[in-house]
């Protein structure tokens, strides 16, 4: 097996400067439970990026920011509107639903993107008591096909929401994937285009562990003290989460790394895209990877690499970048596939 693989950007490990601001932080003793200058600082870095007005929450994981964050703003016989592909729709082995009660009305998107024409037909039963209502749309940014929503696509779905009584809730956790490829700020991309609730992500960006939940609307947030013990991720020794977010988000490094993840996808890619017998599938956007591999040749390829085939039917598989992806990996990597594709 080779040292580093395309396999997720949750298999690299921690950035170096997140090591360095986990060892400062393990100084002395502080008041647990977030009650401490490293989260009090942080908290101050997220308002400096979204705005004075939010309120944020530091939690474990992005299964839980992305549950307790919707359990914050829906009630039980309301619904969620995503894409099919969505993280909260195959990979939270249905915690959305348990912990939030509601209905997750999934849509089928082949580039991972929600569009408003597919969420109408959802308005049919609203006010009529046998029907879940919808409540949110929830999308991932980037999305799960390696896509990114534009700014204006967001504030269409967002105008969409605020229109019909929703609200627009956002997987983010890969949300500095995708500001790096708008060439867009934190904010433009989540407050300023309407966004209500978004989940931030840090682990696939070089963190250990640790997300956020951001409410742009401090009343939205009025419960999730509760809801977040409740939900069992109150972290007792916060400090360590938001020691990471302020080494990530204090300076450039959450764009350093984002940029860098990103520009490795496209140059493997481009790699990829050489060889005849292999199709990329979907626009490039962040830093995901999405290619047709002909069935017969992924077995000898996974031997050495360890990557998911997205798709069974079609034999597209999934390649994702990182912050420590190297050019040598990308090479070393395109030299099997040719080889074994000859
Ligand atoms: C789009 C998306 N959302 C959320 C998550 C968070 O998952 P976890 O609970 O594993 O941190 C992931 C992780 O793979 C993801 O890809």
């Amino acid at each position: 097996m080779s040292k580093r693989s395309f396999a997720s950007d949750n298999n690299a490990g921690v950035h170096p400067e997140i090591i360095e601001a986990l060892k400062a932080a393990n100084e002395g003793h502080v008041v647990a439970y977030g009650d401490d200058p490293f989260t009090e600082r942080a908290t101050k870095i997220f308002q400096k990026h979204f705005g004075r007005d939010i309120a944020v929450f530091f939690v474990f994981g992005g299964t839980g920011a992305n549950v307790l964050g919707l359990k914050a703003i829906t009630n039980s016989y309301e619904a969620v509107v995503c894409a099919e592909t969505a993280h909260i729709n195959v990979d939270e082995c249905g915690a959305p639903e348990k912990f939030t009660g509601c209905k997750l009305l999934s849509v089928r998107t082949p580039d991972g993107k929600l569009r408003v024409e597919q969420i109408k037909p959802f308005l049919h039963g609203v006010g009529f008591e046998h029907h879940v209502q919808p409540r949110v749309i929830s999308v991932s940014q980037a999305t799960e096909m390696g896509t990114v929503y534009t700014k204006s696509e967001l504030k269409t779905l967002a105008r969409f929401a605020h229109d019909h009584n929703m609200l627009l809730h956002v997987d983010g956790a890969r949300i500095a994937n995708a500001a790096v490829s708008l060439n867009a700020n934190l904010k433009e991309i989540t407050a300023d285009a309407g966004v209500d609730v978004l989940s931030f992500g840090g682990a696939k960006n070089g963190m250990m562990y640790g997300e956020a939940v951001v409410f742009f609307d401090q009343k939205l947030a009025s419960d999730f003290k509760y809801i977040r013990k409740q939900g069992m991720h109150l972290p007792s020794k916060m400090r360590f989460i938001s020691a990471q977010f302020e080494t990530l988000l204090g300076g450039d490094l959450w764009r350093r790394s984002a940029a860098h993840a990103n520009r490795m996808a496209r140059v493997l890619a481009t790699e990829l895209e050489k060889i005849p017998q292999i199709k990329i599938t979907q626009p490039v956007e962040a830093n995901g990877v999405f290619a047709e591999i002909p069935a017969k040749y992924v077995p000898a390829l996974q031997k050495k690499y360890f990557f998911y085939v997205w798709n069974e039917e079609t034999s597209e598989c999934r390649f994702m970048a990182s912050f420590d992806t190297t050019e040598d990996d990308i090479r070393d990597f395109v030299a099997l596939v040719r080889k074994t594709v000859k």
